[in-house]
């Protein structure tokens, strides 16, 4: 008997197509919620489904105690109706690996809860899938390389040393505040090679103007009309586009060497071409993909400080090794990228992974079954959204000894690598990990150094942190501290 030969496919290089837009009508997309439940494929694991105002607010204020909960009555994979969507939820290590690594397949990005950031993004690496995302992430990956990032890190330095330069001794200040604004300034000059104090420094407020719909609630994100939140968004989006296009058709007409050599992201894109079909990328392309990065990189680094300064004010005993570590490896030179690489200060480093497992930024993966698959003996229906949390991942009693207390020795170097695989999940995990990891580390080494080396930050004795979950983790009313000198 012959063996029936193999069809040889050839791979395909053309450019891929844009992906289909989305509809972002309120009614449309209820309608695909209940369409999804009623044409499941097989039962929902699992879980919490009746509907549950109180349920859907309690989930709205505090995710985090709803997902323990869940996974301790139901194990790693379980269904809250969360209004009036079911949507399940994938929990712990085994659960993050399958989500992210070895099942990544059978899971959408832009056809979850990430698709609702297109209005804004458009179709950046954050809201796109398949090959259409491979491509851009192909095409942006040299701009991530070390030697890259080092470039931006004197851009970090310079601001980093200009924000705290002015700082004086017992002054108030808003560290989330203060950091927010730092870090916008860096993306902007290390993304866009904008001006902060320029004409383009309109580009920052338009941007907070833009994002700031994403901070309302589920039932405020869905308004439509004047006055609206998504309305706001759509005028301050288009403001954006005004300069950013602009942008670009000014540094269209400038060379390719000068766009190569000019050190910021954009002027890498402008000058990129795709390595299969020789494309570059249009101009819409570049808008995107630059605003996701904006998107994703500016608030990331910016609660990351924040929280980092208030563990420490809670637990000065943690501060002795940082300073120790500082005067033996910095003394009295100043500071270079070379020191921000994470092997250099290595407390510094089980410092700020601690803070990363406490408060994962990026707190919840959404997407959309794309195929009914079986997890731990349980079946997942096609065409339902699911998320895995780092979030509630990082604080799974079976895991993590006492999850909620401070730690950083859970990442030293003897206990580091008996954390099991797929546990510790703050920057995602597989080929889609944040393109943005060792930039968005370097900037909170340097901020965290660049402080410590000066100043202690004292909080508030009466300082209750109330936690805000959206778009990222973030103290709800900002981080009131006081600049003390060291001791
Ligand atoms: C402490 C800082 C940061 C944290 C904790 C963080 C976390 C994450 C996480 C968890 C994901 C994956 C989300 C998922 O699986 O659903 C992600 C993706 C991403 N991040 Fe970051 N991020 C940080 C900084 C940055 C920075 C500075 C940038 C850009 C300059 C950036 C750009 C991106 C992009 C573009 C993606 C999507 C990657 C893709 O799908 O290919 N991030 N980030």
């Amino acid at each position: 008997m012959s063996a029936t030969p193999l069809k040889r496919t050839r791979p395909n290089t053309s450019k891929p197509e844009s992906p289909a837009p989305l509809s972002f009508s309120p009614i449309s997309r209820l309608k695909r919620e209940f369409s999804a439940e009623r044409n499941k494929d097989c039962a929902y694991p699992p879980g919490d489904m009746r509907p549950s105002l109180k349920r859907t607010l309690g989930f709205q204020r505090d995710p985090l105690t709803h997902l323990l909960d869940g996974y301790e009555r139901f194990g790693p994979v379980f269904t809250l109706r969360v209004m009036s969507v079911p949507v399940v939820f994938m929990l712990g290590p085994e659960a993050n690996h399958f989500v992210l690594v070895s099942d990544a397949d059978k899971f959408s990005w832009r056809e979850g809860s990430l698709g609702d950031l297109t209005p804004l993004l458009g179709d950046g690496l954050l809201t796109t899938d398949g090959r259409y995302h491979r491509r851009g992430r192909q095409i942006m990956l040299p701009a991530f390389h070390r030697d890259r990032i080092a470039m931006a890190g004197n851009v970090m330095l310079e601001e980093i040393e200009t924000a705290v330069g002015i700082w004086e001794q017992d002054e108030q200040i808003d560290i989330y505040d203060w950091t927010r604004h730092l870090a916008l300034r860096i993306a902007m000059r290390a993304l866009f090679g904008f001006d902060p104090d320029g004409r383009e420094g309109r580009t920052a407020s338009d941007f907070e103007a833009a994002l700031a719909y994403y901070s309302n609630d589920y039932f405020r994100q869905m308004l439509r009309g004047p006055g609206s939140p998504f309305n706001r968004l759509t005028k301050a989006s288009a403001r954006l586009d005004e300069l950013i296009f602009g942008e670009i058709a000014d540094r269209r007409s400038a060379s390719t060497a000068t766009n190569e050599s000019s050190g910021d992201l954009l002027g890498m894109l402008l000058a990129a071409t795709d390595a299969e079909d020789g494309s570059s990328l249009s101009a819409r392309e570049i808008r995107d993909q630059v605003m996701t990065l904006l998107f994703a990189g500016h608030d990331t680094t910016t609660s990351t400080v924040t929280f980092l300064f208030h563990e420490l004010a809670k637990k000065p005993e943690a501060l002795a090794p940082l300073l120790e570590e500082q005067a033996a490896v910095l003394g009295d030179r100043p500071l270079t990228p070379a020191d921000l690489t994470g092997e250099a200060l290595p407390q510094l480093e089980m410092v700020v992974d601690e803070i990363l497992r406490l408060y994962p930024p990026a707190w919840i993966g959404p997407r959309r079954v794309t195929q009914q698959f079986e997890f731990n003996g349980i079946k997942v229906p096609k065409g339902v959204p699911l998320s895995y949390s780092s979030w509630a991942s990082h604080h799974l009693p079976d895991v993590w000894p006492n999850p909620e207390e401070f730690r950083p020795e859970r990442f030293s170097s003897t206990n580091k690598p008996l954390i099991p695989k797929g546990a510790y999940v703050p920057f995602g995990g597989g080929s889609r990990t944040c393109i943005g990891m060792r930039f968005g580390q370097m900037e909170v080494r340097a901020i965290a150094t660049a402080i410590l080396s000066r100043w202690r930050l004292e909080g508030r004795a009466d300082e209750r942190v109330e936690i805000r979950q959206m778009p990222t983790l973030s103290p709800r009313d900002g981080m009131r501290m006081t600049i003390r000198a060291r001791d």
